[in-house]
């Protein structure tokens, strides 16, 4: 039987994923990296420079399992995350299954680059509200050591999967989870809330192609053209903003919708070296100036 490298597998899987009419955006954007995903995902490989991953053969037992994996993906649309059960975010790996969206959001290029120049000093309260996961507040928590990081989320099961990764980085008891509708069973007053909340409408969902029929819609679909959340985060914020507090929100391609909606308010839309749009930043002080707006 002819050798198969891990190079060799991935090469001619990209090759056949091209050939395909696959959905990317669960985390790559193009076939190759699609193939490095699944196959280093699924057989827990080392992407570290000095480990020979590309040269290691592959073994009888991992082609078969490589083989299940490429067909459901083809076949059913499943999302790479969701078959190899962990996904990446900010440079850091989670457990990622169905309880929760894929990791994709760019707002880890902001936390890469400690929010800066968004905040004047690192923040010792952060509060990650629709948190999933907990993707966007464990890498806070990861990258400014010395702050509290609040998980907030409606769904049981997520908030079960964002406990996991709390434990995964060994994060309690400064990172915790809280199962909450919005703002509603929070007290604390946070220096940052970053936020990215259901922003989908309910026409753009059923045009969503199949790979996001995987994903809760609980995570993707938000009444009123898709504003309602992002809506109601606007009008809440400050409450919960100390006094230089910040709030950074994701509403995807709903921008140009909230835009419309919101004429007259600078919203502070944020520009990624490394692709994606649609988050805004929006200080305490500007969310109280604009509140009457929000309604
Ligand atoms: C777009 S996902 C974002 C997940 C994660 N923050 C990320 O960036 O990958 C939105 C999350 O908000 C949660 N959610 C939906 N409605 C909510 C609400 N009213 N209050 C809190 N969380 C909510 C969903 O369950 C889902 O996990």
């Amino acid at each position: 039987m002819a050798t198969v490298t891990v190079q060799s597998y991935i090469d001619k899987l990209a090759d056949c994923f091209r050939q395909s009419d696959l959905c990317y955006g669960h985390g790559t954007d193009n076939p190759f990296d699609e193939a490095v995903y699944l196959v280093y995902g699924a057989l827990a490989l080392s992407f570290d420079a000095d480990a020979n991953s590309p040269g290691h053969m592959l073994t009888g037992s991992e082609l078969c399992r490589l083989d299940e994996l490429v067909e459901a993906r083809l076949e059913q649309r499943i999302p790479v995350g969701y078959l190899v059960g962990k996904a990446w975010f900010a440079g850091h790996q989670f457990l990622c299954d169905p309880r929760a969206l894929i990791p994709r959001s760019p707002i880890a290029e902001l936390i890469d680059s400690k929010f800066q120049p968004l905040l004047k000093r690192a923040p010792t309260r952060v509060l990650d509200l629709c948190a999933g996961g907990g993707c966007i507040g464990i890498s806070c928590a990861l990258r400014f050591p010395g702050c509290h990081v609040d998980l907030a989320e409606l769904c049981a099961d997520a908030c079960e999967l964002a406990a996991a990764n709390v434990a995964l980085y060994k994060l309690s008891p400064r990172v915790s989870v809280l199962r909450s509708d919005l703002f509603s069973a929070l007290t604390e007053t946070y220096d940052l809330i970053i936020s990215n909340p259901p922003y989908v409408s309910r026409q753009e969902i059923a045009a969503l192609p199949e790979e996001y029929g995987h994903e809760p819609e609980l995570g993707l679909l938000s009444e009123d053209g898709g504003l309602a959340l992002p809506l109601q985060i606007l009008r809440e914020a400050a409450d919960f903003l100390s006094a230089d507090g910040v709030l950074i929100l994701e509403v995807g391609y709903s921008r140009a919708q909230l835009s419309t909606r919101l004429k007259t308010v600078p919203l502070g839309w944020l520009e990624f070296a490394r692709g994606g749009e649609g988050v805004l930043a929006l200080t305490r002080n500007q969310l109280q100036q604009y509140d009457r707006l929000f309604n």
